[in-house]
């Protein structure tokens, strides 16, 4: 037994579910855009840059119609740009093969560029509201917790399947991914948990080490942004968003990368971002 009880869960996450937008949306073109938003950028800075993007890319088929260049300004802000592009290749795909719209089925979505097993998961979970379970970060925390026991990768995902309330996945996901986003921290706040009782590890004293440590698609602390190749990276993006630069103006082997991901487009002894 994971230590997961459904009913207690449900009690203590709907009324208190967090209203974000997309959680108002079953638009599947949109739940995907926040989606890959969320996997490495905060809630309070997706909301905005989500909006704005589908304000200008309101479907697959304007996204797969613009420039990779304009789909890469407005992604400016997230960081990442490669999901970016893989949004739009996905797009592409979409229009070409799926009449344009997301296709509600597991190893189709797989199949997309830049969804893996959470963002296929999360597509039919919040978008077409299957019961199928998603596991990111916050709930691969609170499966290992409970569990009491690092898991591997296919364990996880058993042990989430197991506890998805029949016709109620939608609400599920979304609660269990609000109790690990404000209660079972990386720091835990066990007293306010609704599975304080339940869980394993709370009942074994919370013994070193965290099960949560180095258990399956647990995500470890990102390194400083300030200094990195990362910070380096958006700075060309960000210069490239305003025009042409010359190349002798940037760090030689961050542009390699940029050149070698599809991002920055080298034209003789200047950069600019593709088309
Ligand atoms: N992070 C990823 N998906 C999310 C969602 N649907 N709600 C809140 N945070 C999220």
């Amino acid at each position: 037994m994971s230590g997961v009880d459904p009913v207690a869960v449900l009690a203590w996450g709907v009324p208190r579910m967090r209203d974000l937008p997309w959680r108002r949306d079953r638009d599947p073109w949109r739940i995907l855009a926040a989606e890959v938003m969320l996997q490495q950028t905060r809630v309070d800075r997706v909301i905005p840059k989500w909006q704005a993007f589908l304000a200008a890319f309101p479907d697959p088929a304007s996204c797969a119609a613009a420039s990779l260049g304009d789909v890469l300004r407005l992604w400016h802000g997230l960081g990442y740009p490669r999901r970016a592009r893989n949004l739009r290749t996905t797009a592409t795909i979409v229009v070409d093969e799926h009449a344009g719209r997301l296709p509600n089925d597991l190893d189709a979505l797989l199949a997309l560029p830049g969804i893996g097993p959470y963002t296929a998961r999360a597509v039919l979970a919040f978008a077409y509201e299957r019961d199928v379970a998603v596991v990111d970060t916050n709930i691969a925390r609170i499966l290992a917790r409970t569990a009491g026991e690092r898991l591997t990768p296919k364990r996880a995902q058993a042990l989430a399947d197991d506890v998805v309330p029949v016709g109620e996945g939608w609400t599920w996901n979304q609660v269990v991914m609000d109790l690990g986003a404000l209660v079972c921290r990386p720091t835990p706040h066990c007293d306010e948990c609704p599975l304080a009782t339940s869980c394993s590890w709370n009942v074994a004293g919370r013994p070193d080490p965290d099960p949560a440590v180095g258990s399956a698609g647990v995500s470890t602390k990102q390194a400083p942004f300030e200094g990195s190749d990362r910070q380096r990276r958006d700075m060309v993006m960000a210069a490239l968003g305003s025009g042409s630069r010359l190349a002798a103006d940037f760090d030689a082997e961050i542009l390699a990368g940029l050149v070698a991901d599809g991002l920055v487009v080298v034209d003789g002894i200047r950069l600019t971002l593709p088309d």
